[in-house]
């Protein structure tokens, strides 16, 4: 049986990240993976070029059951060490927006800077190697795979979580958490476009494609940024956000001109331009699709300013200033760029991310309970919690 001081499931952002931590402390490590490529996620990630992390990130951009489980780790890996050691590799990245850092070429950049940090400190990576039974026994862990049975002294779980099944995402890391009597706490997308009802969808269909600026709000959260008609149901960034606060059954409210009273703006136009129909003036902020796609919905007449009465004005700007939608649901792990809730990071030593019920079993990156905002944060956290328990394993 051959024997590692360190076996790592998951050959993902975590996994290959941690491996490095790992060997670059003269621990001999293995990195097991299902898949046929290595990082596969951050191959496709950010379009291409991988919002590999974000200049802002705190605490507060986490979505967990215990909000302070992620502080000690991103606070002794930061943003800044992960930037650093891009620039070490001579990657060149820009900020897109609001702090997100992408790649200027390619992913691929990215991902063949953690190979050659795994081969430089002799971290290996056996990919294509289905794990079929693991077992704790006296000297650690005991790994039986379809390439034959390893033995570990310490164990990292880094198999992420459920979304995008077609990538290779499966259940083991939750499955292994709960072989060990860990706590999986309830499992959902995160980061995922809106469907809506039939009416809605065929009324706003033709719409697809069109992004507008927006402030998608519920009660616990609220993103500024652009939103995304599609042919299934609403996407873009804002969606995408507030879809991690979103729960079944809930409406989201979606401010289509942030920054803007539109009541004020239309009464005051109203006695500047009387003459000026309430359709036209609208497209003044909006498209005329939107406003078209709206007028038609909401039975707003087509008449001159003067001819609108304030309850009309104010009933076309509250549709518009806080736009009320209800989705149907999501579109689930298919399309879902995380996975929310996971192992309970109660039972997980917020320093290292070592078990504190099974000496030797650490877990890192999405498969934990940790789930960051759209912008480079879940890679962010991917890095930190494999750096803490590289640095313990
Ligand atoms: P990750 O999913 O990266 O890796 C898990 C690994 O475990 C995979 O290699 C998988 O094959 C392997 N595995 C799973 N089951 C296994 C099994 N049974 N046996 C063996 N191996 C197994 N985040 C961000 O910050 N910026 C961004 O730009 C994006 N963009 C983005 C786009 C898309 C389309 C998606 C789906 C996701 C993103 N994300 C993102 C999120 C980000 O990709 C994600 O949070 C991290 O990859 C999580 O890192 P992990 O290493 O935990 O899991």
């Amino acid at each position: 049986m051959t024997q590692y001081d360190v076996v790592v499931i998951g050959a993902g952002a975590a996994g290959l990240h941690c491996a490095a931590t790992a060997a670059a402390r003269g621990r001999s490590v293995l990195v097991l993976d299902h898949a046929k490529q290595a990082g596969k996620k951050i191959l496709i990630s950010g379009g291409g070029r991988c919002n590999f992390t974000n200049m802002y990130t705190s605490p507060e951009n986490f979505i967990s059951a215990n909000p302070h489980f992620c502080k000690s780790a991103l606070s002794r890996y930061t943003q800044w060490d992960f930037i650093a050691l891009v620039e070490r590799h001579g990657i060149a990245y820009h900020e897109k927006t609001l702090g997100q850092l992408f790649c200027n070429e390619s992913a691929k950049d990215i991902v063949a800077m953690l190979m050659n940090e795994c081969s430089k400190y002799g971290a290996r990576v056996q990919l294509r190697t289905s794990v079929t039974g693991i077992s704790s026994v006296a000297t650690g862990y005991k790994i039986e795979t379809d390439q034959g049975d390893i033995s570990a002294e310490k164990l990292v779980v880094a198999c992420g979580g459920l979304s995008m099944p077609k990538l290779g995402a499966t259940p083991l890391g939750y499955q292994l958490a709960e072989q060990f009597g860990h706590r999986v706490l309830p499992v959902r997308a995160g980061l995922v476009p809106f469907t809506l009802h039939d009416a809605d969808k065929e009324r706003y269909a033709e719409l697809s494609g069109l992004a507008v600026d927006s402030v998608a709000s519920n009660q616990r959260a609220s993103f500024k940024e652009a939103m995304l008609f599609t042919h299934r149901g609403l996407s873009g960034p804002s969606v995408l956000q507030i879809s991690s606060y979103w729960l079944p059954g809930e409406p989201v409210q979606m401010d289509l001109l942030p920054g803007t009273d539109l009541f004020a703006e239309l009464t005051t136009l109203r006695q500047q331009r009387p003459r000026s129909l309430l359709r036209t003036v609208l497209q003044q902020w909006l498209p005329k699709r939107l406003v078209q796609a709206f007028s038609d919905q909401y039975q707003w007449p087509d008449h001159n300013l003067a001819d609108c009465s304030n309850a009309l004005l104010q009933q076309v700007a509250s549709t518009i200033n806080n736009w009320t939608i209800r989705p149907n649901g999501t579109e689930g792990y298919r399309t879902a760029e995380v996975t929310l809730g996971g192992v309970d990071t109660d039972e997980v030593s917020s320093k290292t991310m070592q078990s504190k019920l099974q000496p030797g079993l650490y877990f890192i990156g999405e498969v934990l309970d940790v789930t960051g905002w759209l912008g480079g944060y879940n890679f962010q956290w991917a890095w930190s919690s494999a750096y803490a328990a590289g640095q313990d394993a």
